[in-house]
């Protein structure tokens, strides 16, 4: 007997188990599952996080898992307030700043719009927008590492996004190239900064805020202040911006451990914070000077790590990863140096933590190479 539906019949590509269509060109994100020895592939903190985070964590009693925590975590944002020099009502949270990126591009533009970001640059921008719809517009850098100003305002973009430091190029952005952007954009666009690595940069843009309600300037305490695993980030912007990202994101993002973990570390935590700070900008200095003495061009870095344009980069990632050393290695890249016309497009990028680590991760390097040829 043929039974009859009352509901319409669609077709296979329709069945909800496809999904939305924007998210037929989008992957899961891949990450290496094997646990390596030593891993300076995610430009995490590699000493650790302050010990007052932890402190917090270990106080933190049955009550504060069992009730929700405050929906827009208001006592974080006036600590992270107090520590970035604005009132708490230009703060927003997230569960980590791609939390934060993926909320603003839905509150800010529409399914179709377009969103242009400088190539290379945070690899999550692209899929953020195909997420929501978006149309990614990708604007190489100039050559060595340069914004196109010119080029990301005539895209005809709803957002632009710059990443200063950029990851993965490492360099702090030209200020100047940042406040042409946001001079030259439209009053209907958004102009977002991405500082995930600000502390390493001893730069900020956050002061143009006064001036502009079009810029969104993003953070994160994955980074120098070493607590990727509680997923903690924010936006700091005119509070009519804030608004809207904390509409998109929706309430209770930053779970209670997080938000006792972050309060104590960007407080308490500062000082430790600091210090290693200047650690890893003492380690990204020495690193530099040995990838250069061996002859290689490591771009100049502004943040936690270092970009090293070389060719062969992911089959030299392998055989590191083979002596217990993970680096992340970037294939085909738009060649925006000579040093990356040189290596194919081929890069590694190492995070710089205590110089134990980094001298095994040379080690691991100079063998890969001889290897590889
Ligand atoms: C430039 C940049 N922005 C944002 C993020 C996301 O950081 P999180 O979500 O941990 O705050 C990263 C992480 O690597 C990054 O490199």
């Amino acid at each position: 007997m043929t039974e009859t539906h009352c509901f319409p019949v669609r077709s296979e590509g329709d069945r909800p188990s496809s999904g939305r269509a924007c998210l037929r060109d989008v992957s899961r994100y891949a990450a290496d599952p094997t646990i390596a020895r030593i891993d300076l592939s995610d430009n995490t903190n590699l000493w650790g996080m302050p010990p007052a985070a932890s402190a917090a964590l270990w106080r933190a009693g049955a009550t504060t898992i069992t009730r929700y925590p405050q929906p827009y975590s208001e006592r974080l944002k006036e600590v992270l307030a107090d520590y970035v020099g604005v009132s708490a009502e230009l703060i927003a949270t997230g569960c980590g700043s791609d939390d934060i990126l993926d909320s603003a591009f839905r509150a800010f533009a529409e399914p179709g719009e377009r969103i242009a970001f400088p190539d290379p640059t945070f690899t999550m921008v692209p899929t953020f927008a195909r997420v929501n719809g978006l149309t990614p517009v990708a604007v190489p850098l100039t050559d060595p590492y340069g914004v196109d100003v010119d080029a990301l305002l005539a895209a005809d973009a709803r957002i632009i996004y710059l990443c200063s430091p950029n990851n993965p190029t490492g360099g702090a952005l030209c200020r100047d190239a940042i406040e042409a952007v946001i001079a030259g954009a439209r009053s209907d666009q958004l102009v977002i900064v991405d500082e995930a690595y600000a502390e390493f940069a001893g730069t900020s843009v956050v002061g143009l805020i006064a001036q502009s309600d079009r810029l969104l300037v993003t953070r994160t305490l994955s980074k120098a202040f070493g607590l990727a695993g509680l997923r903690i980030g924010y936006a700091i912007g005119d509070p009519a911006l804030i608004t809207e990202v904390e509409k998109a994101r929706g309430p209770y993002k930053v779970n209670s451990l997080a938000e006792r973990a972050g309060l104590a570390a960007v407080t308490e935590g500062l000082p430790w914070v600091r210090e290693h700070v200047a650690l890893a900008i003492a380690a990204r200095s020495r690193l530099t000077r040995e990838l250069t003495e061996r002859g290689l061009e490591p771009a100049e870095s502004a943040a936690n790590f270092v970009f090293l344009p070389l060719a062969c980069g992911s089959a030299i990632a392998r055989r590191m990863r083979s002596r217990g050393v993970a680096v992340r290695a970037l294939e085909n890249l738009t060649p925006v140096s000579e040093a990356l016309r040189a290596s194919k497009g081929s890069a590694l990028r190492f995070t710089v933590g205590p110089w134990e680590l980094v001298t095994e991760a040379l080690s691991a390097l100079d063998e890969a190479r001889q290897s590889c040829g």
